[in-house]
């Protein structure tokens, strides 16, 4: 096993365990962020307790985090050259959180973006949310991550997570934690069936794990110009072809492409296409994600094996983060003897 043993880099991706992932999501987060596995000591938590800033139902809660933990085994997270686990099973999160609330201003809260947009969208004004940046530095910072993957949405978040680690090293001595940077995912783009970035919120999505009708059906639903079939046809700025260049190969691609230029190939042949190369690399995973989906047990066990292993490096963080402070001095330097009468 990989882990403890080389210095590679540590890589850290949070998932919130909300809703099922559609393609946009596989071709854009995740599978990019399983590719980082080789190059990174890579860790993977589903972030349950950002999720209950806005998920207040606990059936709803255990099927998502059961559903994330499956869809990203099913996708081919590898549980053994990986760290997979819940963030709730490693509290001492919430203690790093609060180091920092101490180190933080309200006012940079107050104009942290995911915030500001949450509010003007009606979202109820938590506490929680309010404090989401910081719970999520300390995510961060507890498993001494040197890179954080990330979209866009997800930059700001990251500069509070270094700001945060750069305090706390001034105030307290250098290397007390390690402060990290973002990693702007060279993601693609991913485009919904309107050409609009895929998303639920815009309604355009391709589904990840439907069953092959629902894809087809999805696939054929993508918006395209209205040319002859005889017409020559420009590939480049199609969604069907951006998409298939995501999934295909590059000789496929090729291919595809000649035809399209050569005229005599319609949009609906190139949705055949797109749809016979998705349902490839899909129906292995679809055929996992439905046998992991109901085995809560085999998932909690993997889970919970993460979390040990997540449990070490946060432990080590944690007592050079007391130790800098001067809280709790006595409980790892075994020097004191303290007598109960
Ligand atoms: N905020 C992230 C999102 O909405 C999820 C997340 C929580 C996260 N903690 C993290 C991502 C730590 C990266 C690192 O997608």
């Amino acid at each position: 096993m990989q882990i403890m043993t080389e210095n590679k880099k540590t890589s850290l991706t949070g998932i919130k365990p909300t809703n099922l992932p559609h393609i946009g999501n596989y071709l854009g987060a995740i599978r990019p962020a399983l590719r980082m596995a080789g190059e990174y000591k890579t860790l993977y938590f589903i972030a349950d307790y950002h999720a209950l800033t806005s998920i207040h139902d606990a059936a709803k809660m255990r099927q998502h985090v059961h559903d994330v933990a499956a869809s990203w085994l099913a996708c081919g997270l590898d549980p053994n050259e990986t760290i997979l686990f819940r963030q709730s099973d490693i509290p001492e999160v919430f203690e790093l959180a609060w180091v920092f609330a101490c180190l933080f201003n309200v006012g940079h809260l107050e104009r942290s973006h995911a915030y500001k947009d949450a509010i003007a969208k009606g979202a109820e004004a938590n506490v929680g949310l309010f404090n989401y940046p910081l719970l999520m530095a300390a995510d961060i910072v507890l498993y001494g991550t040197d890179e954080v993957p990330v979209g866009k949405d997800q930059q700001q978040h990251i500069e509070i997570a270094r700001d945060v680690a750069t305090r706390l090293n001034h105030r307290f001595g250098e290397g007390t934690v390690v402060v990290p940077k973002a990693r702007i995912t060279e993601a693609p783009l991913v485009p919904g069936t309107d050409g609009q970035k895929m998303s639920k919120s815009l309604g355009n999505t391709i589904p990840l794990f439907d069953p092959p009708k629902r894809l087809r059906k999805a696939v054929m639903g993508i918006k395209t110009s209205s040319e002859d079939l005889e017409a020559p046809k420009e590939p480049k700025g199609s969604t069907v072809f951006e998409l298939y260049q995501l999934i295909a190969s590059p000789g496929d691609t090729d291919v595809l492409a000649e035809k399209l230029r050569a005229g005599g190939y319609g949009w609906g042949h190139a949705k055949g296409d797109l749809y016979e190369a998705l349902e490839a690399e899909i129906a292995p995973m679809r055929e996992k994600f439905e046998d992991l989906r109901n085995e809560a047990d085999v998932l909690d066990d993997i889970l919970d094996s993460g979390a040990a292993k997540a449990r070490v490096i946060a432990n080590r963080t944690m007592r050079r983060v007391r130790d800098a402070i001067g809280i709790s001095p006595a409980r790892h330097g075994g020097k004191k003897t303290v007598r109960i009468k």
